[in-house]
């Protein structure tokens, strides 16, 4: 007897289709499978029999052997369980419903329940894009692919109940689809709280406009801690798809919400200074992603940059520059999606106090430039926005004084203004068609758009022109001020860069050379 049943595979986020194909007759019981599956895919064979004694399924045809197609392919770990075993209830010819357009995935667990497995979301979007109308798969996983618009979704949660259902003795109904959710803002630390302190919420609200990269340095105290917390108040809601892309890394990391089948909120990451290369960037055994990747659409935060280590640190050039990360391993490599905004915060040396208007620094010159050393200038480079965070004065504080100018912002208030200049740049790349394609903020102009859509008004011109001659600047440093100065003009509806806009980017580079060159 013949048959076959379809499935889907997955390597990194990459799925791929399966076909399961048996073959199957009656004899002395033997169970082989070929198609390139490894030792995680030939255990199957003690899963299934065990949940099929356990479930009291007994089977007529006794030898199998599977080819999981394309042979060519490798293949690992425990779902493709669900599919072998379905292609043996198959060529009991048992099964009463047409399963041409069905695929399965799923691992079987030796008292007979069907356990989840990771990077569903991304299994059921290749299955659909391959053909599929059905899919049938654990349970647990079940609000996951709901996702998946034309998708039939059954989530089995255990092999009786798939027995069940594929007999026509007692069908299920299919996962109820999934109605996109609102980002929830409410509960969220907000903006309103943080007394004071404008100059460094209007380089946030910048920074969550542009999604440029941003570091804060201060004083202990000072509220750095406490404002990037509220950077995701202020972040624009995620797009469906990019929603999509975040749930499919955090499915596949395995660290996704049971309960809430999409990720809409964008990811707002901690990362703890003790993090090692692997776990920041993604790697070891099977690659996973890392805390990079787990930020993709958001926001990965290093609070104490100098706590981490120098070589940590270093592995995030790569990734912050590339937006993606591909970790190579003998069996292939695997390619992860990051595009994060990276905020960091940090003092300016070990006791905190250098620089203080009022309290004395109690290190010595050589302290405090080891402690500022263990931040390279590639990293620096790599951050857009760079501010000095201040102690806020009593009057501030206290609240006995508004400060002048100070409006006390709260976070929807700074979230409608950074939801309007991320429209005038989506407008902006879309308009450029073929040449703005891939392009959604200014933190992601290439550089050959540069000159194109920063545009300045003649003062300016001459302002960068003198800073960049009498600063010695980098050229990728001014690549930097000119698009986090496209931003700031985005943010008062400005068409082209004035001299205000600009002097602003440049005083954002401008902790670059007073810490850390000679400063
Ligand atoms: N501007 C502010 N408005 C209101 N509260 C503030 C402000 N700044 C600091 N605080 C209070 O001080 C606490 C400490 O701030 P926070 O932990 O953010 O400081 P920090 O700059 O991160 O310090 P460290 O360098 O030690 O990490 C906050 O939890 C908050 O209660
Ligand atoms: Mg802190
Ligand atoms: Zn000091």
């Amino acid at each position: 007897m013949f048959g076959q049943i379809n499935s889907v595979g997955l390597f990194g986020m990459n799925a791929f289709p399966v076909t399961t194909e048996i073959n199957a007759y009656k004899g002395i019981a033997d169970f082989r499978i070929v198609g390139l599956a490894d030792a995680s895919v030939q255990e199957s064979r003690q899963r299934i029999f065990s949940a099929l004694a356990n479930t009291k399924i007994t089977l007529e045809n006794k030898t199998f052997v599977f080819n999981l197609t394309p042979a060519s392919v490798k293949k690992a770990g425990s779902s493709y369980d669900l599919a072998i075993l379905t292609s043996m209830l198959a060529v009991q010819e048992v099964i009463k419903v047409d399963l041409t357009r069905a695929a399965f995935f799923g691992e079987v667990s030796l008292g007979g329940g069907v356990n989840p497995v990771l990077g569903a979301l991304s299994m059921a979007i290749e299955a659909k894009r391959n053909g599929m109308e059905e899919l049938f798969l654990p349970y647990d996983n079940a609000a996951e692919a709901s996702v998946v618009a034309g998708l039939k979704v059954y989530g089995v949660e255990n092999v009786l109940q798939l027995y069940r259902l594929l007999t026509g003795a007692m069908p299920i109904k299919p996962h109820k689809t999934y109605v996109p959710e609102q980002p929830a803002y409410h509960g969220l630390a907000d903006f309103a709280d943080v007394k004071g302190q404008e100059n460094v919420k209007l380089a946030l609200t910048i920074a969550a406009a542009g999604f440029h990269n941003l570091l804060m340095l201060g004083p202990p105290g000072t509220g750095k801690s406490m404002l990037a917390k509220r950077l995701p108040s202020v972040l624009p809601a995620m797009t469906f798809a990019e929603s999509i892309e975040t749930t499919q890394v955090h499915s596949v990391a395995g660290v996704l919400d049971k309960n809430a089948p999409l990720v809409v909120n964008r990811p707002f990451r901690p990362v703890s200074h003790t993090a090692s290369a692997a776990g920041l960037v993604g790697g070891s055994g099977i690659p996973r992603p890392g805390e990079v990747s787990l930020a993709h659409n958001g926001v990965l935060f290093l609070d104490e940059l100098p706590e981490f280590d120098r070589r940590t640190l270093e592995t995030l050039r790569q990734p912050v520059e590339n937006r993606e990360i591909v970790i190579s391993r003998a069996t292939g490599s695997v390619r992860y999606p990051c595009n994060f905004m990276l905020v960091a915060a940090m003092n300016p040396c070990p006791c905190g106090n250098f620089g203080h208007p009022a309290k004395q620094c109690t290190c010595s010159p050589m302290a405090v430039s080891r402690y500022l050393g263990k931040i390279s200038q590639p990293v620096l480079d790599r951050i857009d926005i760079q501010i000095e965070v201040n102690p806020v004065s009593y009057n501030e504080i206290s609240g006995e004084e508004p400060t002048p100018g100070s409006k006390g912002e709260s976070s929807a208030e700074i979230r409608r203004k950074v939801e309007r200049a991320r429209a005038v740049q989506e407008a902006r790349y879309r308009s450029l068609g073929e040449k703005g394609a891939g392009v959604f903020t200014n933190a992601d102009i290439p550089p050959s758009l540069l000159a194109e859509v920063c545009v300045m008004e003649d003062s300016a011109r001459e302002l960068i022109k003198n800073v960049f001659d009498k600063l010695g600047m980098s050229a990728r440093a001014y690549d930097r001020i000119l698009k986090v100065a496209r931003t700031a003009a985005d943010l008062d509806g400005a068409e082209l860069i004035t001299k205000k806009h600009l002097s602003m980017a440049i005083s954002y580079r401008s902790l670059d050379r007073k810490y850390w060159n000679g400063g």
